[in-house]
């Protein structure tokens, strides 16, 4: 039998990552021979350790915090939604040995919803947080076709992401509709930023969590009238979807509640997608790993 091909996942701290665990699934469900480990990246010496992991001939790694960014700058070339989001989460070494760094936590995200039902065509979503995990998912949510509204609790940081992902959304579809004759225009959502009291003012359809409150046990407080007719989703995952804002989205009223166990799950299908060319079946790994977090 040949030798498996390599991949890692790169984090400090790193023992907690499912990664492993869940391309170990995808390896036997798709019958593909790979070995995945879980590697402690050092503050130091990060980028001598992925030349060094790559120079012995591994295919790809994923990347977790705190990296994405450096292995963003490591990398030779990027997708478009990578160079959007300034952070990588996969990185392929290809052929000619140089990498290409790609971002599929909003891919993720996205499958994710769609899994769920919950990807409807130009409904409003509130996102929650501006930093790296908001970054990382508006370009496959606006591509499609979304109403984004971003609050933060710097308000600042959100109007600057708000502001690249409008001229990224306008740049595109002027491109798009000037080679191609308008009828198969790119279509995009948009994205806009509001304070505490414009939330108040609006609906969603859809509230997504993106900040880090949670891993300190913590939520944003929203109006209540905030939660009337939403879903909620937070990225961040928990044994039985107990995280502190699903929890406090419950009580106030929200009977729709998902946490991030499927979006992991989606990114790293994503990722093993790009690496070994075949989509595993999602739905199938996340009830295995919701039955081994009980
Ligand atoms: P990253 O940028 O790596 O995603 P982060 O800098 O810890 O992670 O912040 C993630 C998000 O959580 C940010 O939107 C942050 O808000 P600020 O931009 O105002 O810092 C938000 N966040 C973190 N702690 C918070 C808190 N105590 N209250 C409200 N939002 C918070």
């Amino acid at each position: 039998m040949s030798q498996p091909s390599q991949y890692a996942v790169w984090g400090n701290p790193i023992a907690q990552s499912k990664s492993p665990r869940i391309h170990q699934l995808f390896g036997e469900q798709t019958a593909k021979n790979i070995s995945y480990i879980a590697k402690l990246g050092d503050e130091q010496q990060f980028e001598q350790q992925l030349q060094q992991f790559f120079a012995e001939g591994s295919k790809g790694a994923n990347i977790t915090a705190p990296f994405k960014e450096r292995a963003f700058a490591l990398a030779d070339i990027h997708s478009e939604g990578c160079l959007l989001a300034e952070a990588c989460n996969t990185l392929k070494r290809l052929d000619d040995g140089r990498l290409y760094a790609d971002n599929t936590d909003g891919f993720g995200l996205k499958s994710d919803l769609e899994r769920l039902g919950w990807l409807i065509p130009n409904q409003r979503i509130l996102i929650l947080g501006a930093g790296g995990a908001t970054k990382g998912v508006l370009y496959p949510l606006l591509q499609a076709e979304q109403q984004i509204t971003l609050y933060n609790r710097t308000h600042q940081k959100a109007v600057e992401l708000a502001e690249k992902f409008t001229h990224y959304v306008r740049s595109s579809s002027r491109w798009q509709s000037q080679r191609s004759n308008a009828s198969v225009c790119a279509k995009f959502g948009n994205i806009q930023t509001a304070c505490l009291e414009e939330v108040a003012q609006q609906s969603f359809d859809l509230i997504i969590n993106a900040t880090s409150l949670g891993l300190q046990g913590k939520y944003v407080e929203l109006p209540k009238s905030t939660f009337n007719q939403a879903k909620v989703y937070d990225m961040q995952y928990a044994k039985e979807q107990q995280t502190p804002f699903l929890n406090y989205a419950r009580s106030q009223g929200v009977t729709e509640c998902q946490d991030g166990l499927g979006m992991l799950v989606g990114q790293a299908a994503h990722a093993f997608n790009l690496w070994e060319n075949v989509m595993p079946d999602m739905e199938k790994v996340l009830k295995v790993l919701k039955n081994e977090m009980k």
